[in-house]
Parts: C-alpha cells; structure tokens; sequence
C-alpha cells in the first residue's frame, strides 16, 4: 500500500471546504446527504468545518451489471428520510469516478425538487469520466486506480484509514 495523500492534507483540505461552504451558503441552512456507503466518513468531518444549520441525510444506490456499463440498470437501495423540496441540498461523495452514480443520484434528487444541488467530493478522478456531471467542491483530482481510506474501501476494507492510499505499490503510467 502506498500513502497518497496523508491525513494532515486530508484534514486541511475538508477544512477549507469547509470555508468555502460556509461563505457559499452564509444566510442558508444545508442537507447533507452523504452517499453510502463510502461518503459517510468525508460527510461527518465535513460537516464539522461547517458552521451553518444543517441536517445529515443518506442515500444508498446499487447497480446491476458492469459498473462501468453506460446502460447498467441503478436503484436506490437506501433513500434518504428527509423531506428536500425546497432544500439546499449537498450531495456529498468520497470519489466520483465514471460520473455514473452521481448522474443517477442528482437525476433522483432534482426530481424532488430542491431549492438547489450541489456536488461535494473528497477525491475528483475526471480522467475515468463516461458522463459529465456538476462537481462543485473537489478535495482532490486524483486519476489513480485502487485508492483506499477516508471512506473508500477495497472489498469492504480500509474505509477507516485516516489518509488516501493506494493498493497498488508502483505508480501508474
Ligand atoms: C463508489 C463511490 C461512488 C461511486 C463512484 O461507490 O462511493 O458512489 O462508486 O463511481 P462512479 O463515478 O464510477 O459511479 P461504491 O459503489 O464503491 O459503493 P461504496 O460507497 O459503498 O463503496
């Protein structure tokens, strides 16, 4: 495994994201709702750095055959509690990848009819994209393959790592 980005620049990053959020939204309250399951742990220490009235919500999608398969069939398998008519809604994310489960998501969300959405994501991979999607808040652009920590996992695992590796030992080309 080898260290990508360590936790101090992960702190400091949500941190002024943080900032960014706050002088963005200064006379409005926010939805968070964070994208499980891998969003969980950049919501909750993001929601820290915030300092406007906000709400924690969730949402859990699960997709049918190949991942990175335009026409591959996503339902909501988790939705959220909150009502989010008329909400600033944060859509919050521990990677946007192939844009695929974003685009799903904020097609469901606006359908509900919030006052607006924004896009909020830890590691940014814009090279792997297939569709175009909104992303608002970036922590990282990060364009390698098997990263782990802060939320992103490998067969359920390394979630909980405080900094972003990846499985892989050499640097890809
Ligand atoms: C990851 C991540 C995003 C999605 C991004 O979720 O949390 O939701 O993939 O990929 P995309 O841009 O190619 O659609 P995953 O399905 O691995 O679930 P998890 O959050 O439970 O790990």
């Amino acid at each position: 495994m080898r260290e990508i980005i360590s936790a101090e620049q992960v702190s400091s990053r949500i941190a002024e994201l943080g900032e960014q959020i706050n002088a963005d939204y200064q006379d409005k309250s926010l939805l968070i709702v964070a994208v499980l399951r891998g969003g969980v742990y950049f919501a909750v220490d993001l929601s820290r750095c915030i300092n406007r009235p906000l709400a924690l919500d969730f949402i859990e999608i699960s997709t049918y055959g190949e991942t990175s398969d335009l026409h591959g069939v996503v339902r909501i398998t988790k939705d959220t509690e909150e009502p989010i008519t008329g909400q600033h809604v944060l859509l919050v994310e521990d990677i946007v990848d192939t844009g695929l489960s974003l685009s799903y998501l904020l097609r469901a969300l606006m359908a509900r009819q919030p006052a607006d959405i924004a896009v909020c994501t830890l590691i940014d991979s814009p090279a792997r994209r297939l569709v175009s999607v909104p992303v608002k808040y970036v922590g990282f652009s990060v364009d390698e393959e098997n990263l782990v920590g802060c939320g992103l996992d490998y067969q359920q695992q390394w979630r909980n790592l405080p900094y972003i590796a990846s499985l892989r030992s050499d640097r890809q080309a």
